[in-house]
């Protein structure tokens, strides 16, 4: 083991100049929470699977999708981008976006990173299940880690046009080209395309009445996925706010292709755990998520998938709010996301958000500077001064390690 490399799971990693994963981002690697009997991730993710079960069975009444939820969350980027179709410089590739281990390998930032292998595999139905790890602000709502549930269904032409076989799921010419078009792919037929967005929508829609009730308000919203064509994201109604739960659409031919499956078409979707977690449960901040405490976990510990929950908070102890203010590096090379993770190495989940409140540009020198206001607060305990103190002293003086300089 060189000095230079970066050790995950007993393997070593070369470092390069895109490692930015963290300590704290590495401890997050086989917690495994969301398998965790009676954890509200698992009680959620057991009802979306059931949903799947009982929804498509074969002829002998077995379940049709099979689940896949060990799946190794350090991925290639051939996995997470390049197999979907993901271009070169697209945002989503970010440095500031990702935890990256080096240039070829990183965190997977979603569960879309297995498709591929999957469909290799010869699978034609399937749940993939586990963590998936994003760098973004830090508030109640989000975390570095979090947990999706993605689906794959392929369908060949003898099962979508069963009773008709004249008609054909593919265009003459087979055209795979992106052509931008939201209503469907070159290469596709509009007759199938319609089937396959039926099936998909109405799976969806059932899966939702039976999270959110029969009544549930919901609503379809059309938008961009470089692996899917066309595509939409389901929002339901909760609380007053639509929300998205999921991503979804038609998968690009042209994955399906280079997975050598020429003669069937197929649609996916990803959902996100927490968010629903989150909403069914009332749960009010996702770091309990991440809690050992048991005024937490035993309110989940003698329930079933099918019981109605509310979580009950502890209490809520007192927030402790200071503000830092630094000068950015002259390089330019500096994203807010970068002091959220070293805020966070340092504050772990003591820190429940960070807000930039003052982003400001000296006319004569050019020289901009970032003021964030860091709300401590402890989810067992009310933390004391000194103990607020001493970590906000610590990264003030560690800043300097981004090449900032504190005011
Ligand atoms: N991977 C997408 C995300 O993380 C979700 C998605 C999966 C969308 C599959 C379409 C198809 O947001």
């Amino acid at each position: 083991l060189k000095t230079s490399d970066i050790e995950i799971l007993n393997k070593a990693y070369p470092r390069d100049e895109f490692s930015n994963v963290t300590t704290k981002v590495v401890g997050f690697l086989g917690r495994n929470i969301y398998l965790q009997p009676h954890h509200p991730l698992n009680l959620v993710k057991q009802r979306v699977v059931n949903h799947f079960y009982k929804s498509f069975v074969n002829r002998r009444g077995n379940p049709l999708f099979s689940v896949h939820e060990q799946l190794q969350p350090i991925v290639s980027v051939s996995q997470n981008f390049d197999s979907l179709l993901i271009p070169e410089g697209h945002p989503s590739r970010n440095k500031s976006d990702c935890y990256y281990i080096n240039k070829h390998h990183l965190f997977r930032a979603h569960m879309t990173a297995h498709q591929n292998e999957l469909i290799k595999s010869g699978l034609n139905e399937f749940l993939m299940i586990g963590d998936v790890y994003r760098r973004d602000e830090i508030d109640r709502t989000h975390y570095p880690v979090f947990h999706q549930i993605d689906a794959v269904r392929l369908i060949s032409n003898a099962q979508l046009f069963s009773e008709n076989n004249s008609l054909n799921m593919f265009e003459e010419g087979n055209n795979t080209a992106f052509t931008g078009n939201q209503e469907k792919q070159a290469c596709h037929s509009l007759e199938a395309v319609k089937l396959l967005e039926y099936e998909l929508k109405e799976t969806l829609f059932q899966l939702a009445k039976e999270l959110f009730g029969k009544d549930v308000k919901y609503r379809w919203v059309d938008t961009v996925f470089p692996f899917t064509q066309p595509s939409w994201e389901l929002e339901i109604f909760h609380n007053d706010e639509w929300i998205e739960v999921l991503g979804c659409g038609i998968m690009q031919q042209a994955i399906l292709n280079n997975a050598g499956v020429k003669d069937k078409i197929g649609w996916a979707f990803g959902l996100g755990l927490e968010r629903l977690a989150m909403c069914l449960y009332k749960i009010p901040d996702i770091r309990l998520f991440w809690s050992n405490d048991t005024g937490f976990l035993n309110q989940f510990k003698d329930k079933e998938c099918t019981d109605e929950i509310t979580y009950v908070p502890i209490s809520q102890f007192p927030q402790c709010k200071h503000d830092i203010s630094f000068w950015l590096p002259d390089t330019g090379e500096y994203s807010s996301n970068d002091f959220y993770d070293l805020a966070r190495n340092i504050g772990g989940d003591l820190i429940e958000q960070i807000e930039l409140i003052d982003n400001f540009t000296n006319p004569k020198n050019g020289k901009t500077s970032h003021c964030y206001r860091i709300t401590y607060r402890h989810m067992e305990k009310t933390l004391t001064h000194k103990e607020v103190n001493k970590i906000h002293k610590k990264i003030e003086s560690v800043v300097n390690e981004m090449g900032c300089t504190v005011r």
